[in-house]
């Protein structure tokens, strides 16, 4: 079952998607137990729901740990931080009934400032879109690797902070007047830029003393927790019980994932190991988190099992939960249209962007992606990893379900991947992780026959309706061997989760 052991006291959860696979459900399980929780990657762009004694709560940048008062959280060194959002997120929290004593954040963190969160919207807006979540946090690690990024330290030393922003403000600065002064101040004007408090005028756009003033006061309040997170888990690992709080997922990975519609952190569990100080040997186990039998996208990539194809990105891109209610106010989950199952799914699981309210894209469960998420950067040992399918119960009244096994390239002959050309027709078990490959990769699907009974309220895997132990076989069928399906979840609630 899934839980800390003598042999098992760093543990980790990772998405194998793109991101809500709904780690949040299985990382509480963990927390409850774990002394530490800590996040290493990622910032106000994730969002996990988390249903914590009948209560739903959703959190962004801080720890899941926040739920339990004896645990620490920990937001480590490669977790971006905007100030801003974390105080508004810690204030919720506490008016929910959390403490937040336990939390620590790295004084390392990466620091978002309304600089990069502009970058992002502007670049959204009127630039190459990809459809970002807005939280300003690609242009946060951008600016760490062109060496003019901020970290939380700076909040603490006035000075140093004015230098700073000053630095960057100046780099930036030939950019942002490309765009027209109007965009600027409407974007900076925002409510959760603190209604444009941080807007001066077309000339300078910022008024960097106004950022100070709100940066130092979050400095104030959190002084004392702010420190070196990296010791804190190094001095722990092996001696107290520590869960690594994966965000987003592999596919949406800088270093790993369908590149370039992914964030801009690594979130493989190499990524995650070294957000917060250690190396993923030095995690005893991995739970790895898949949803099934359906995925799910936000924002704009590839996604060759898109239930809908283009149809359905563009709908989703273009459209609000509201309208698709009014629109298909009773969707088919087994109508012949594809695309309408594929909204009749995202209603079902409440697929809507915790972050942001996207409607989030839906796909059937493609093995050739999960393949390489699980081989991807060494891949996971055997025996150190097991995968976890999420949200089986959704399949519950669906006639069929499709599983993805395999690809047939479908674009133009003799395209290149490395010393391969691939020819039409060609079959690839294992993703092609290549912008133009895998958006020309069509899928070849296994049809497995529906379950069509309620797995809610099973709790033994011997009660499970054959149909699904066969779609389940499957998929580690054309998975591979290496790393097994450990347990399955058919509910939100944590005791909702059945073992192999
Ligand atoms: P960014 O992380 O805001 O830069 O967005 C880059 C891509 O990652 C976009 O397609 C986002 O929709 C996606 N993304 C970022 N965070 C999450 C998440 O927590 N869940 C799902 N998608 C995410």
């Amino acid at each position: 079952m899934i839980g800390f052991t003598k042999d098992r006291t760093t543990i980790a959860v990772v998405g194998a998607q793109w991101g809500d696979e709904g780690k949040g459900k299985i990382a509480d399980i963990l927390a409850r137990d774990a002394h530490i929780v800590a996040r290493g990657t990622g910032g106000s762009n994730a969002g996990h729901t988390i249903i914590h004694e009948g209560t739903a709560h959703v959190l962004h940048q801080l720890p899941c740990g926040i739920l339990y008062p004896n645990t620490l959280s920990v937001i480590g060194r490669g977790a971006a931080v905007n100030p801003l959002a974390l105080t508004r997120e810690i204030n919720a929290a506490t008016d929910a009934g959390m403490s937040c004593h336990g939390l620590r954040i790295s004084n390392h963190a990466r620091l978002v400032t309304p600089i990069e969160i502009l970058i992002d919207r502007i670049t959204e807006a009127e630039g190459s879109a990809i459809g970002t979540t807005g939280r300003g946090i690609g242009p946060t690690y951008t600016a760490h690797v062109e060496r003019r990024g901020l970290f939380v330290n700076d909040t603490l030393n006035k000075e140093e902070l004015k230098k700073k922003l000053q630095h960057s403000v100046e780099a930036v600065m030939p950019f942002l007047r490309a765009f027209h002064p109007g965009t600027t101040r409407r974007i900076l004007g925002a409510d959760d830029m603190e209604k444009g408090a941080f807007y001066k005028d077309p000339d300078s756009i910022f008024n960097i003393d106004a950022i100070i003033d709100v940066y130092r006061e979050f400095a104030r309040r959190f002084r004392e927790r702010i420190v070196n997170t990296d010791r804190l888990i190094q001095s722990n690992v092996g001696k107290q019980k520590i869960l690594l709080e994966g965000s987003q997922g592999i596919l949406l990975s800088i270093e790993h994932g369908t590149y370039p519609f992914v964030t801009s952190s690594d979130s493989t569990l190499p990524g995650l190991a070294e957000g917060v100080g250690i190396q993923s040997r030095d995690v005893d186990h991995t739970y790895v988190v898949a949803k099934a039998p359906y995925m799910t996208r936000v924002g704009d990539g590839p996604f060759p099992t898109e239930l809908g194809g283009k149809t359905s990105a563009q709908w989703c891109k273009n459209n609000t939960k509201e309208r698709e209610i009014e629109e298909y106010p009773e969707p088919d989950i087994n109508s012949d249209e594809m695309f309408e199952r594929g909204v009749a799914i995202r209603r079902l699981g409440n697929e809507y962007g915790s972050t942001t309210k996207r409607l989030r894209r839906i796909g059937w469960l493609d093995i050739p992606l999960l393949h390489h998420a699980l081989t991807c950067g060494g891949g996971f040992q055997s025996g150190r990893a097991s995968i976890i399918l999420t949200k089986l119960d959704m399949g519950d009244t669906m006639d069929d379900v499709r599983l993805c096994i395999a690809y047939h390239y479908a674009g133009k002959k003799g395209y290149a991947i490395g010393s391969s050309r691939l020819l039409p027709g060609k079959r690839m078990c294992v993703a092609p992780m290549d912008q133009y490959a895998l958006a020309n990769s069509t899928p070849l699907y296994r049809e497995c026959r529906g379950w069509k009974c309620s797995l809610r309220g099973i709790t033994s895997a011997n009660d499970l309706p054959r149909a699904l132990l066969e779609y389940i076989a499957a998929i580690q069928e054309y998975a591979g061997d290496d790393v097994k399906i450990d347990a399955i979840s058919v509910g939100p609630r944590g005791h909702e989760t059945i073992a192999l």
